[in-house]
């Protein structure tokens, strides 16, 4: 979209009537928020809480919830965004974990993800070699400076403790690689930062547990409960009805100067405040919906786009009969391809949802987009193949239907979460969440540990009204922590 002059006009004029009407009424500051996910709805709870009631939400989407989305397929609601509590039973408490389990009490499973190396399909291979690796892989990642600059990416690593210059190359191998890294950060260990990630702050301070989440009323409920707290809700269908959250709204400019901040929807609105707090994924950020004026400094894009935002996706089927295994340890199951990330990653609900015969397959990466543009009954008959193939001897029947996600072509999301490449430190990300003038950012890829997941996205939400408010009430910016700051790093660990 090329500026107009016209609006550009406009956008002048409209600043100056707000600054005049803010003023008159003697209210606090108006902060707009853009997106309605479980980043921007914890930072609209954390402003309210601090008194700063004048907020303003804006969301493209007609709901609540952005990533965390439930979705009914074969009877069920299945989660088609975020599913795991991850981090339970650590020296920390996940703050996500007393909603899910206590307030809210969502209907949750612990994931047995020790038995996978038994249920691998068709031949089996020691697995104890890869643990050993990625051990060693931790220790060098904690023998590593500070500030990153001797960062290797997880592929690196391998080739270090294990000689094999393209990482694990048999189907059983590459299979348990990726479950053990592209599983996690939907992207491969090419990609990923060993230091970043090893070891991972999620699991290291909230502990190894992951719970999925399996409630009819969909993980989302803890947005919906957050949202609840500051905002008016209908009684009966628990929706929410405030007029400060605004749905339909596709932001698409954000001009700011010294004096405040319009926004400017796809509907042609104008809205206008005193500053504007991001929550779009980074994917967005990424792409060109939405422009902001005057273009953000350079050193601000720059850090957009060395940051990934990985593409994760759970591809639902449902079946007439069952007939893959099932029982203790049974849950998932991997099948072993020469492809790399070739419909590897199976689970099976039976614990969760007995008799209702769907099955979930994850795929990622390079498999997401290539399996997001093609038809449907393509990937259907792509993935019943594959189970033709790991269960020879059964009856493995058409699959009665389908659920593709389409994260990455969904022009509000871009992708699934992000995910930490080798190349940026700390000094990357911190300019990742700063600040540029009245314009602040949120989501789960500015989260300051945690990036990819519900909590980081939570936690971000707050850290980034506590930035707003510091600046506003305090008069106190936000800090880059300079490139070789030993200290700052250290006790972040
Ligand atoms: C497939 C998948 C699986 C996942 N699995 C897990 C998991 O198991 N455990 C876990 O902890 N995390 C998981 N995550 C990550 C987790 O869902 C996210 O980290 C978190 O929900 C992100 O919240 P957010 O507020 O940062 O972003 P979002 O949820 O993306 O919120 C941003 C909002 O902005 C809106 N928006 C976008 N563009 C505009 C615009 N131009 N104008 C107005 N609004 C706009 C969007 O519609 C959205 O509602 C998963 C994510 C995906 C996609
Ligand atoms: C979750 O809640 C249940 C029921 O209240 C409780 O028994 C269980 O110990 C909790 N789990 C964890 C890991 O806290
Ligand atoms: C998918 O459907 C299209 C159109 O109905 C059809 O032409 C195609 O052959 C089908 N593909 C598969 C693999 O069934």
């Amino acid at each position: 979209m090329k500026p107009s002059t016209f609006s550009a006009l406009a956008a002048v004029i409209l600043l100056v009537v707000t600054q005049h009407a803010s003023v008159a009424a003697g209210r606090g500051p108006r902060v707009i928020i853009v997106g309605a996910g479980m980043s921007g709805i914890s930072a609209g709870k954390r402003l309210a809480d601090a008194g700063v009631r004048d907020v303003l939400i804006l969301e493209a989407t007609g709901r609540v919830g952005g990533r965390m989305h439930k979705h009914n397929f074969g009877g069920i609601n299945v989660e088609i965004g975020a599913n795991w509590v991850e981090g339970v039973e650590g020296k920390k408490v996940n703050p996500i974990w007393p909603m899910v389990n206590a307030t809210l009490n969502l209907r949750n499973f612990l994931s047995d993800f020790d038995s996978v190396v038994s249920n691998v399909y068709k031949e089996k291979r020691e697995w104890d070699r890869a643990d050993e690796v990625e051990e060693l892989g931790g220790k060098l990642a904690s023998q590593m400076d500070p500030s990153g600059r001797d960062d290797i990416s997880i592929l690196a690593m391998q080739r270090l403790f294990n000689h094999q210059p393209n990482g694990p190359t048999t189907p059983v191998d590459m299979a348990l690689d990726y479950f053990r890294y592209d599983y996690e950060f939907a992207e491969p260990p090419r990609a990923t930062s060993l230091q970043n990630t090893e070891p991972l702050p999620t699991a290291a301070d909230f502990g190894e547990d992951n719970h999925f989440v399996a409630d009819q009323r969909g993980f989302e409920a803890i947005i919906y409960h957050i949202a609840r707290q500051y905002l008016s809700s209908d009684r009966k269908s628990g929706n929410i009805v405030d007029p400060r959250l605004k749905l339909n709204k596709v932001v698409r400019e954000i001009s700011y100067n010294r004096k405040g901040v319009v926004v400017r929807t796809e509907d042609n609105s104008a809205y206008s405040g005193d500053y504007v707090i991001v929550s779009t994924s980074l994917g967005v950020l990424q792409s060109d919906l939405i422009q902001f004026k005057p273009q953000l400094p350079a050193w601000k894009i720059i850090a957009i786009y060395r940051f990934d935002m990985a593409v994760y996706t759970k591809i639902f089927l449902k079946f007439p009969t069952k007939f893959w295994p099932v029982g203790e340890g049974k849950q998932f199951f991997v099948y072993a391809s020469s492809r790399r990330g070739y419909y590897g990653m199976w689970q099976s609900f039976e614990k969760e949802y007995p008799g209702a015969n769907v099955l979930m397959v994850t795929v990622t990466d390079q498999e997401s987009r290539r399996i997001e543009q093609q038809p449907d009954n393509q990937t259907k008959a792509e993935a019943v193949a594959v189970l033709r193939k790991m269960f020879p001897d059964r009856h493995v029947p058409d699959a009665t239907d389908i659920y593709v996600p389409r994260w990455w072509s969904d022009r509000f999301f871009k992708g699934s979460y992000s995910n930490w490449p080798i190349g940026v430190n700390r000094y990357e990300y911190d300019q990742l969440r700063a600040p540029v003038g009245r314009v602040f950012f949120t989501g789960e890829h500015t989260s300051e540990h945690y990036n990819g997941y519900v909590h980081g996205a939570y936690l971000a939400g707050m850290d980034s009204a506590d930035i707003l408010m510091n600046s506003i009430f305090n008069k106190v910016g936000f800090k880059v922590r300079p490139k070789d700051d030993h200290q700052i790093i250290a006790e972040a660990k």
